[in-house]
């Protein structure tokens, strides 16, 4: 019975909080944050992009269906080319606004007022 029960709490998906050097290198298998160019965090529950302007040189990011609030950690990414925020939390796009190279920019379903 405690087995079963056991069974049934491991999450269908994974569940990240922040972002680590860690999660960066495994999920794109780069051993440097420099390298990695594309990235893909879809869904995973993220609420704080911790660690995220370090890799300097992404160009494309894909942050959707995320628990993000705070956009402040990617003011350095300016290689930057195409962010997609959608489905989040985000109330205020200043702080991509360093972003130099942004040539598309999703933030549908936030909590933007203007
Ligand atoms: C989003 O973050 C808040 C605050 O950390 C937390 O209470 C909430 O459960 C999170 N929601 C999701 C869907 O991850
Ligand atoms: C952004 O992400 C959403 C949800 O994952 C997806 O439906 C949409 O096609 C993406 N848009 C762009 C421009 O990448």
């Amino acid at each position: 019975f405690y087995l079963l029960l056991l069974l049934f709490y491991i999450p269908e998906t994974e569940r990240v909080s922040k972002v680590t050097a860690v999660l960066l290198k495994s999920r794109t298998g780069e051993f440097d944050l420099e390298s990695i160019l594309f990235l893909k965090l879809r869904g995973l529950g993220i609420y704080d992009l911790g660690c995220i302007g370090d890799c300097i040189n992404l160009e494309r990011l894909d942050l959707s269906g995320n628990n993000i609030t705070n956009l402040a950690p990617l003011s350095s990414l300016r290689l930057l080319q195409i962010l997609n925020v959608s489905a989040n939390r985000i109330s205020n796009l200043e702080d991509i606004s360093s972003c130099d190279s942004l040539q598309s920019l999703n933030v549908a379903g936030n909590l933007i007022s203007r």
